[in-house]
């Protein structure tokens, strides 16, 4: 078993499609053990992202995450990690594949609707910035 964070950005929220994304994990037998709604603010955006705080994009990202609120879910599947990402689709919404979350709902590189961990180091760090151990079912 394996777990991976997953954020439902501030555009994915403005387009009401937090039922939308939690099916497509629903159907795919990846379960949520942990779940809440958070409007970041500047610093808590730039401690998730740090490990981009040196791309030219960072400033733009920061504001774009502060914009609104997001939804984090910490998941739990087998081969988690991969099979969201699957899901979700390549950053960069013009290379997504068909069907994937980015595909069908992104507009831009950054406002991509959706986040979800790399590796399964990233995935503990980015579930324990938002979740404590009496949150994670
Ligand atoms: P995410 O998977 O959350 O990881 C970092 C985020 O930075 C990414 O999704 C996008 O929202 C944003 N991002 C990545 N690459 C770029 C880019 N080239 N230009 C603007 N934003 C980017």
């Amino acid at each position: 078993m394996e777990r991976t964070l997953s954020i439902i950005k501030p555009d994915g929220v403005a387009k009401n499609i937090i039922g939308e994304v939690i099916k497509r994990l629903e159907n795919n037998s990846i379960k949520i053990i942990a779940i809440k709604m958070i409007h970041m603010n500047k610093n808590q955006a730039e401690g998730f992202y740090t490990v981009h705080n040196e791309r030219p994009f960072f400033g733009s990202l920061i504001e774009f995450m502060i914009s609104g609120p997001v939804v984090v879910m910490a998941l739990e599947g087998e081969n988690v990690i991969k099979k969201y990402r699957g899901l979700m689709g390549a950053t960069n919404y013009k290379e997504a594949e068909p069907g994937t979350i980015r595909s069908d709902f992104a507009t831009d590189i950054e406002k991509n609707v959706v986040h979800g961990s790399d590796a399964p180091e990233t995935a503990e760090f980015e579930i324990g910035y938002f979740f404590n151990n009496f949150e994670i079912i």
